[in-house]
């Protein structure tokens, strides 16, 4: 059993969604193109699987959010695949690859041919029994990365209102499902191995401004420690979770958000590798000619880090997606990757925006008793990235063009003082 396709897209997430668009607007034929995913529906934006999923009241449910929503571009359904004779066959997980045949071979033993495949296969969440800790299959403990997931994390929810949970991990998902689980009045602990929430990004005193603003909702924080085991009841439900410094914390529900892996397994091997992703160009072209990479799964060249980067956030996957299809479609018109890293999260009332790179030292700005406030990372005397919490549409533009436009820095202290008005006059 097979079909042969000229375009192949690996994976149903934001990446396809967006690359799916990229190839209508483009003019792929009828018949051209499919798009293979795990998942049983149409690409969707993942990001409101943290935040209006969530929500008690009126949350956000599909249709509503299919792919390209978070652009305020038109809502892909499954219908608009079907007009523009796109085959979606979902619900099917591909289980091996051969880049050199140009072959997938699926889970319901469907080989599929391409010629040109694009990977946006994402990544999944890392389990803790990969940190030596057991437990991750019972009934009330939640991963999020799919709509399933977001599902049982609601059903879960649901069951323990009022209740207490116990977040692992201080990144995005943390800090995000933390919210979340307080607007569902759940009583919430937050327990991760750093000093601050957001290590990855976040400065101490960004941090910290967070961190009180939880607390404030709260929030309780239990930092420089790690989940060691689960005690259980005699019905194998959670009862609490045990951390390496001796605290046991009553436990009805757990969310665990401890990092992610990306997809590669199928093509390790195969295609050459960096930094946990597949290695691509400016063009998102693999090692191998006819096989194309975007999204989490991606390493490519980010000119203001100069260096090879994998990124996992929507915008990176949205535009890389959309990039790869113009390098397929249009070669001779199409320059490299010119991508300015872009980050954002939204919680409670909050709400910031990160351009660029968080390396060299940090020039923090505003005022940290309101809500606005921001930071500049110079790095050998440029502006290389910028952080904004409260901003305006207006001041968000001004700190992304200047991170692009990496300007010099003379005087630290005079950047200090000028604050956001450095952005706003250049
Ligand atoms: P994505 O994970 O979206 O899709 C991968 C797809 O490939 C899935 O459909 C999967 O099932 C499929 N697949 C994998 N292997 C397969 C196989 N072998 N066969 C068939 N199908 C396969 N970012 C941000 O900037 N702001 C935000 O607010 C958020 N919020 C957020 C919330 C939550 C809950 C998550 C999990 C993530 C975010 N992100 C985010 C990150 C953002 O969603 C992420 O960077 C993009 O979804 C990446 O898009 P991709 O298409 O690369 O992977
Ligand atoms: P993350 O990398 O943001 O954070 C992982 C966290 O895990 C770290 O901050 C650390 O505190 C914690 N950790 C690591 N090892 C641990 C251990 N042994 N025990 C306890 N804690 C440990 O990853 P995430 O929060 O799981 O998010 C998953 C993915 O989803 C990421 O790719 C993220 O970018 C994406 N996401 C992005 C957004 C956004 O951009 N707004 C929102 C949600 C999810």
């Amino acid at each position: 059993m097979g079909r042969a396709f000229v375009y192949v897209i690996l994976g149903g997430g934001v990446a396809a969604g967006y690359a799916a668009h990229e190839f209508v607007k483009r003019g792929v034929e009828h018949g051209e193109l499919c798009i293979i995913s795990e998942e049983p529906v149409a690409p969707y934006e993942r990001p409101a699987l943290s935040k209006g999923y969530l929500l008690p009241e009126d949350p956000a449910r599909l249709p509503a959010f299919h792919c390209c929503v978070g652009t305020n571009e038109e809502r892909l359904t499954p219908k608009w695949y079907k007009e523009h004779g796109i085959e979606l066959v979902l619900g099917t997980r591909v289980k091996s690859a051969d880049v050199r045949r140009k072959t997938l071979l699926t889970a319901t033993g469907e080989t599929i041919t391409y010629k040109i495949l694009l990977v946006a296969t994402g990544a999944r969440a890392l389990k803790l029994e990969e940190f030596g800790v057991k437990g991750s299959d019972a009934e009330s403990v939640c991963y999020l990365r799919d709509l399933a997931d977001a599902n049982r994390l609601v059903n879960v929810m649901q069951s323990s209102s009022g209740g207490n949970a116990v977040v692992i991990g201080g990144g995005y998902i943390g800090m995000e499902c933390a919210a979340s689980l307080v607007i569902n009045k759940i009583n919430v602990t937050m327990v991760f191995p750093e000093a601050h929430c957001m290590a990855r990004l976040f400065t101490p005193k960004i941090a910290s401004y967070y961190e009180e603003y939880y607390q404030a909702k709260g929030v309780k924080f239990v930092k420089g420690t790690v989940l060691t085991s689960f005690d259980f009841d005699s019905n194998q439900k959670i009862t609490a979770v045990n951390l390496r410094d001796g605290t046991r914390l009553p436990a009805d529900m757990v969310i665990v958000g401890i990092g992610i892996r990306p997809n590669t397994s199928l093509f390790e091997g195969q295609l050459t590798l960096e930094k946990g992703g597949i290695k691509v160009n400016g063009r998102m072209q693999s090692s191998n000619s006819s096989v194309y990479a975007v999204g989490d799964v991606a390493t490519f060249p980010v000119k203001i880090s100069s260096e090879t980067r994998r990124l996992e956030h929507v915008d990176s996957a949205r535009k890389s997606a959309r990039h790869a299809v113009a390098a397929i479609m249009e070669p001779e018109k199409t320059t490299d990757f010119d991508y300015l890293p872009f980050f954002y999260s939204r919680v409670f009332a909050l709400s910031w925006q990160f351009y660029g790179d968080s390396t060299g030292d940090v020039i923090h700005f505003g005022d940290f008793l309101g809500n606005s406030f921001g930071a500049y990372w110079v790095n050998n005397g440029h502006v290389v990235g910028s952080f904004l919490e409260g901003g305006t549409k207006v001041e968000y533009e001004a700190i992304a063009k200047i991170t692009r436009l990496k300007p010099e820095i003379e005087d630290l202290t005079d950047l200090e003082t000028q604050g956001l008005g450095f952005a706003l006059t250049l």
